[in-house]
């Protein structure tokens, strides 16, 4: 337990602090980030053990620290995302200042037939300075084709695949990732099966601040986001905040998510990079990723930005609407009670009226599903709302289940283990889904069903929402 550091991990509960960590200079907030996971680690293991007798949750795992031991110039943290039908954006980060921002790519392995440059960024975060942040963005592309690229014109090649122009499209789905143990064999699980994309409810490195955790985490997923598109919605590790009262030269909020995993919102016609949409599998899908840490109230831009992406969506020819947010709206766990309340109160409305399927969160480090609901009762048109926050992040899992809660009658399915979710889109009717629990080398499917768009039911394009503005039900 407090023996050498062999591997490059933290035990976050008999903690050795590696040689890796001492060169990052921030040993002392580190072991202070150490103690509050030890305390809570601790606490969530005692609640366990006193709730629970025939189910055990697994408990957290160490954490990862991924180096680069590559030239400076060489790219680390490659990530990929979709921009529009035919684009994809190409992200990634050099400690060298002068490496090119250019994307070489093509068909065939080293035989690259076009280039694109693009920009860069940085960032600093009180005495952490970012490395330059390369965003290039690449295409016209074909869809449900295999790429080779290099960035920077330096180091070893990557691959991508675009995603499909029409059905079926498998999108995987996880929330709170982390970068543990746990969080690898999440991934594994994910990449083990074939998928189109990767949808993520929010919580992506848990750096809290400690900024080299970002780029840790950006080097711990490289070998699947570099591959797949990653498409990524704010949590409220995301913030990272600046303590109060704030300093001159503070960080502005979401200063290394925004600068890290810049995610096409300027093609939904969002202000934000907080919140935004884009078209999947020819326009079939249409996915929402709203902002759990923006403003939602009537009078802000999220508001009016969904109110206005809604109610462009033709339900003929996007037969699937899916929305992704952070903080759950419904939850019967005792972690987290009511922390989406405030934002459901705001927008449930519009998403309903707009009959969205189905609607996935995170931040809860557990699953659940629940019926379909609309305002905290069972309603045949409304989403079917679904927990996905078990990636596998330093926190551990959930505290027990509030089984007095006024919705238990209406969740299906929960449990509090790690793992990950698929909703495989087959046509205009019809998609399932399935969530994957982890069990240590194999992932096990723990919850499926399949599920109806509710654009192909005539009942709810007619029924379902008395109170609701008629016109916008005429459209529908
Ligand atoms: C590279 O691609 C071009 C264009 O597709 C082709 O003409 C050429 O033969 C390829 N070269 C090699 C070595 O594969
Ligand atoms: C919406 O939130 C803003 C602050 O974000 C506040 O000033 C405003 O009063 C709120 N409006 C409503 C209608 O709640
Ligand atoms: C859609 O897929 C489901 C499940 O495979 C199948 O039962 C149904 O017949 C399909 N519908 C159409 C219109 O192809
Ligand atoms: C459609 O919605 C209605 C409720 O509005 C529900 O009773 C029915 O089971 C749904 N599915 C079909 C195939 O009609």
């Amino acid at each position: 337990m407090h023996g050498p550091c062999t591997r490059s991990t933290i035990d976050v509960s008999g903690c050795t602090v590696c040689p890796l960590l001492k060169k990052m200079g921030t040993t002392t907030r580190y072991l202070l980030l150490l103690a509050r996971a030890l305390v809570a680690s601790a606490l969530l293991a005692a609640a366990a053990a006193a709730t629970t007798t025939e189910y055990v949750r697994p408990p957290p795992r160490p954490i990862v620290l991924t180096e680069h031991t590559d030239p400076a110039t060489h790219p680390q943290q490659v990530h990929v995302s979709a921009v529009g039908a035919r684009h994809m954006r190409v992200s990634w980060i050099t400690d060298d200042k002068h490496a090119p921002s250019v994307v070489e790519y093509g068909r065939v392995s080293r035989n690259y037939t076009a280039s694109a440059a693009g920009d860069h960024t940085s960032y600093r975060y009180f005495l952490y300075s970012s490395g330059k942040i390369h965003h290039v963005k690449i295409g016209p592309l074909e869809p449900g084709t295999e790429y080779y690229y290099r960035c920077g014109m330096a180091g070893k090649e990557f691959s991508l695949r675009t995603p499909p122009a029409a059905l079926p499209i498998e999108l995987a789905l996880v929330g709170d990732l982390g970068q543990t143990e746990w969080t690898a064999s999440t991934l594994a699980h994910v990449s083990k099966t074939d998928h189109d994309m990767l949808l993520v409810p929010g919580d992506l490195s848990y750096a809290d601040t400690q900024q080299p955790l970002w780029d840790t985490f950006g080097r711990f997923v490289q070998r699947h986001a570099s591959r797949r598109p990653w498409m990524v919605t704010q949590g409220n590790h995301e913030v990272e905040a600046a303590p109060l009262p704030p300093v001159p030269g503070s960080p502005a909020p979401f200063a290394a998510y925004g600068a890290r995993w810049r995610m096409p919102h300027e093609d939904s016609g969002s202000p934000s990079n907080l919140y935004y949409s884009f078209d999947a599998a020819g326009g079939a899908v249409h996915v929402v990723m709203l902002g759990s840490y923006a403003p939602f109230n009537a009078s802000s831009d999220q508001y009016r930005w969904l109110a206005r992406d809604l109610a462009a969506v033709d339900r003929h020819a996007t037969p699937w609407l899916v929305v992704l947010l952070h903080a759950p709206w419904y939850n019967t766990n005792a972690a987290h009670q009511g922390e989406g309340e405030a934002m459901r109160k705001a927008l449930e409305r519009l998403l309903f009226q707009a009959r969205v399927d189905v609607v996935f969160a995170g931040h809860v480090h557990a699953y659940e599903r629940f019926t379909r609901v609309y305002d905290n009762e069972a309603n045949p048109c409304g989403p079917v709302y679904i927990t996905i926050g078990d990636g596998g992040n330093r926190e551990g899992l959930a505290l027990d289940f509030e089984k007095n809660h006024k919705m238990a009658p209406l969740s299906v399915k929960r449990e509090a283990s790690f793992g990950h979710g698929r909703l495989r889109v087959v046509n205009a009717t019809a998609a399932h889904w399935a969530w994957h629990r982890n069990d240590d080398a194999d992932s096990v499917v723990g919850d499926e069903l399949w599920l109806e768009s509710l654009a192909a039911n005539a009942s709810c394009r007619e029924h379902g929402d008395p109170g609701a503005v008629s016109s916008r039900d005429d459209e529908l």
